[in-house]
């Protein structure tokens, strides 16, 4: 090979490199997850997600009409409710804190996709993800209230809805949920390929949703395993998912190729709340250089097959990537 070829030849000056990059990262990449709540009258930021805040359903409008301008066209919601109880009725109330959120953004016209997050442990007294039979979350019983969650978020004006509890048949379920009610065109993105993780750590702390007993893994995936996230993958899609994700992002890089390598759908990838806090804690300890820390970070979720990436660092991300 040497000395005909010298492959620092196209890393000689930024023209070039800009040729040959391989991977490159959009604004409209980018998904930003927002928090909304209504146990407070005003915005709280999350102490375990610097920078990130627990917004009053006005901080968020003015929040989401700055990520629009950034670039970003979408948002996924999370809603913390005054009260949880045992069914979680929050989840699917009709003034719920997410349906007044999602009608609020609707109202205003603000040019964003809305994505809201179905899931029960938010809502619930015991922060597990359906309901409790037996010490263990029900499978088929919880289906019912994924469903009504996601029809009320549906018609509340949600673009697309966004199942991450796990349960078996929920895609297909609230598939079916939708199209009974004439919402046949409304979008479910899956998270397929769920895992048991420790990196959720501080988004329960932001919304209060650690289970009260026991722990997530008789429904969350085991982070040993790969060729069981295909199956997932294969099952959403089976049951009607029009995009499949993989979270947590960074440890997964792999279970990420291997997904997209064996679909034909939109592929995306959440860079969850623990890795945003790695970064940002590393970075106020003065350990790293924080923003092409980001960067590197939200490349490489990309080149490992990602279409679409879920990150808290979205809106300034996109600022730096429509500058560049
Ligand atoms: C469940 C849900 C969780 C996250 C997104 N949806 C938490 C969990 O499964 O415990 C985590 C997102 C993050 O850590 O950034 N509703």
């Amino acid at each position: 090979m040497f000395p005909t070829h010298r492959p620092r030849r196209l890393r000689r000056t930024p023209l070039l490199r800009d040729m040959v990059r391989e991977t490159l990262l959009h604004p409209e990449d980018l998904i930003y997850p927002m928090f909304v709540q209504e146990t407070s009258k005003k915005p709280e930021p999350i102490n375990a997600m610097p920078g990130q805040m627990r917004h009053t359903i006005d901080s968020l409008l003015s929040a989401c009409e700055q990520t629009a301008e950034s670039g970003v066209k979408s948002i996924i919601l999370f809603g913390i409710p005054e009260k949880k109880d045992e069914a979680g009725t929050g989840a699917y109330a009709d003034d719920g804190i997410v349906q007044r959120a999602v009608r609020a953004i609707k109202e205003k016209q603000i040019p964003l996709c809305v994505i809201t997050d179905v899931c029960m442990c938010e809502y619930t007294s015991h922060g597990h993800c359906g309901e409790i039979k037996d010490g263990d979350v029900a499978n088929d019983p919880s289906l019912k209230l994924l469903c009504k969650t996601a029809l009320s978020q549906v018609k509340a004006g949600a673009d697309v809805v966004a199942p991450s509890d796990m349960m078996d048949g929920r895609v297909g379920a609230i598939r079916k949920a939708l199209d009974d009610e004439g919402f046949q065109d409304t979008a479910i993105m899956a998270y397929s390929a769920k895992y048991a993780s420790a990196f959720y750590g501080p988004f329960r702390e932001a919304a209060g949703s650690a289970p009260q007993f026991g722990d997530r893994q008789s429904y969350q995936m085991d982070p040993a395993n790969v060729r069981e996230a295909l199956k997932e993958v294969q099952a959403d899609i089976d049951e009607g998912a029009d995009m499949v994700m993989v979270k947590p992002a960074l440890s997964y890089l792999d279970v990420i190729r291997a997904v997209k390598q064996s679909t034909n759908v939109p592929v995306a990838a959440y860079n969850v709340s623990g890795e945003y806090a790695m970064v940002e804690f590393a970075a106020k300890a003065g350990a790293l250089d924080r923003e092409r820390i980001i960067r590197e970070i939200l490349t490489s979720i990309r080149r490992a097959g990602a279409d679409l990436i879920l990150t808290y660092h979205a809106v300034e991300a996109a600022g730096w990537l429509s500058k560049r």
